[in-house]
């Protein structure tokens, strides 16, 4: 099969190995991919946001299969024009991606399915917004509706903060994505990530990962788009698993199926654990950055066969096949990060660190000049390592970033303290 995978960061370097092992694999696109993604098949220029440009590419290249990493092109309808062209794809169309581009959405869907998550209210007007969370008091959570680059939370310990919050977004901070809010009750508990496949139909649970979200040791200083993760969590007991599928994800797929807006691709919940159980913080709708990494190293069958089933409706019965091992992953980001991150510095090592025992390397932000590998952008690798258990994992992983040569990044010397602890 030809296969085009859409992105260039850590998460597709890594969909590109899993997809390159592939025995129904016979030629690998990646577009724009990065240096890492090179070696595996062929990076090509295309720009994702022109529609007809990507099923033209598709019609040439003799396109059998597209799959989407990143979340913009699939609430833009990516998948709904390639469908439309008698493309198949991995990944929601533009309606089911709706789970991710609108909190209103999902928090309807929930109200509407009974599905667990904090108690909330939609506002599209300042005044109504304002007045609620004055009468509701804090801590409470202020969200902007649509896409806001996983900026437009605010978790408010006092009113005024929520005020600020609430200001900020119809203020226009967030543009489009502001026109609306959600405030919802603040969750206590442990945050945890849960995938699963999905067909329209039928959900397949996949694995676990705990992020970093934090810039900082201790989980300290700005949100980022992720520093590390890993997989499993600790706190996915099966039993959890089996809950989460039940309570959460079962009811989701069900719930989408009967509005008429099936959900096909993979289901990335954001969840709280707290005592009386799990609820639903959020949906993504596209597989996470940096869980990606950690779950594809854990996955033992074939990812291609997987994805094609979730696109044609018809995934397996079977459970997916995982290591029982732990992977890891350390983001090593550009100086600066999250804020403008400095480009252009020069990372020598990574073929030494990538010999490392049970160590992958996966690049994000990089790029080749004159054969050297230059940081291009905020998060640039992703140091990955697979162990017997979370504490093997962290080791063998920082081993392996201390092999890496960088005065122009940072990494956090923390990732997976929860799961060792
Ligand atoms: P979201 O983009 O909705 O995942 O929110 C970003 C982060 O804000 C989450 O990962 C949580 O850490 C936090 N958060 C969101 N909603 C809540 C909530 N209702 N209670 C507590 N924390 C929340
Ligand atoms: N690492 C969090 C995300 O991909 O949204």
């Amino acid at each position: 099969m030809h296969i085009l995978l859409l992105g260039s960061g850590g998460r597709e370097h890594a969909l590109a190995l899993a997809l390159s092992k592939s025995p129904l694999l016979t030629r690998l696109f990646i577009a724009p991919g990065n240096p890492g993604t090179a070696p595996l098949g062929e990076n090509v220029v295309l720009d994702v946001a022109d529609h007809a440009a990507v099923v033209a590419f598709c019609h040439v290249m003799k396109i059998d299969f597209v799959v989407v990493g990143p979340e913009a092109p699939l609430v833009d309808g990516i998948v709904d024009s390639l469908r439309q062209n008698n493309i198949l794809a991995f990944g929601p169309d533009k309606a089911a991606a709706q789970l991710e581009g609108s909190k209103g959405f999902t928090k309807d869907l929930c109200r509407d399915f009974h599905i667990p998550t904090a108690d909330y209210q939609r506002f599209s007007d300042k005044a109504g917004a304002l007045g609620f969370v004055r009468r509701k008091g804090a801590p409470i959570v202020v969200k902007a509706d649509g896409l806001a680059a996983g900026k437009g939370v605010v978790v408010a310990a006092t009113v005024s903060e929520a005020v600020e919050a609430i200001e900020m977004i119809f203020a226009g901070a967030f543009g489009a994505a502001g026109a609306e809010v959600v405030i919802e009750d603040f969750l206590d508990g442990e945050e945890v990530s849960f995938f699963a496949l999905c067909d329209g139909t039928r959900a397949l649970a996949l694995a676990s990962a705990q992020d970093h979200k934090r810039v900082g040791d201790g989980d300290t200083g700005p949100n980022t788009g992720g520093m590390g993760a890993y997989s499993p969590a600790p706190i996915m007991s099966e039993a959890m698993s089996a809950r989460v599928m039940r309570e959460i994800i079962e009811p989701t797929v069900a719930g989408m199926k009967a509005r008429g807006t099936p959900f096909r691709g993979i289901l990335f919940a954001g969840l709280m654990i707290g005592r009386d159980g799990p609820k639903l913080i959020e949906y993504n709708v596209r597989f996470g950055d940096p869980e990606c990494q950690v779950m594809t190293l854990r996955l033992q069958d074939d990812l291609l066969a997987l994805l094609l089933a979730s696109a044609k409706g018809d995934l397996p019965e079977a459970p997916v096949h995982l290591k029982p091992q732990t992977a890891l992953t350390v983001v090593m980001a550009a100086e600066n990060y999250p804020g403008t991150p400095k480009k252009g510095t020069q990372i020598k090592g990574v073929e030494q660190a990538a010999a490392e025992p049970d160590v992958v390397i996966f690049h994000a932000g990089t790029k080749l000049e004159d054969g050297k590998l230059i940081a291009n952008g905020g998060r640039v690798l992703n140091v990955t390592a697979l162990g017997q258990n979370a504490a093997e994992a962290q080791a063998k992983a920082y081993r392996a970033v201390d092999r890496i040569d960088w005065p122009g990044g940072f990494c956090r010397r923390d990732i997976g303290w929860r799961a060792i602890s």
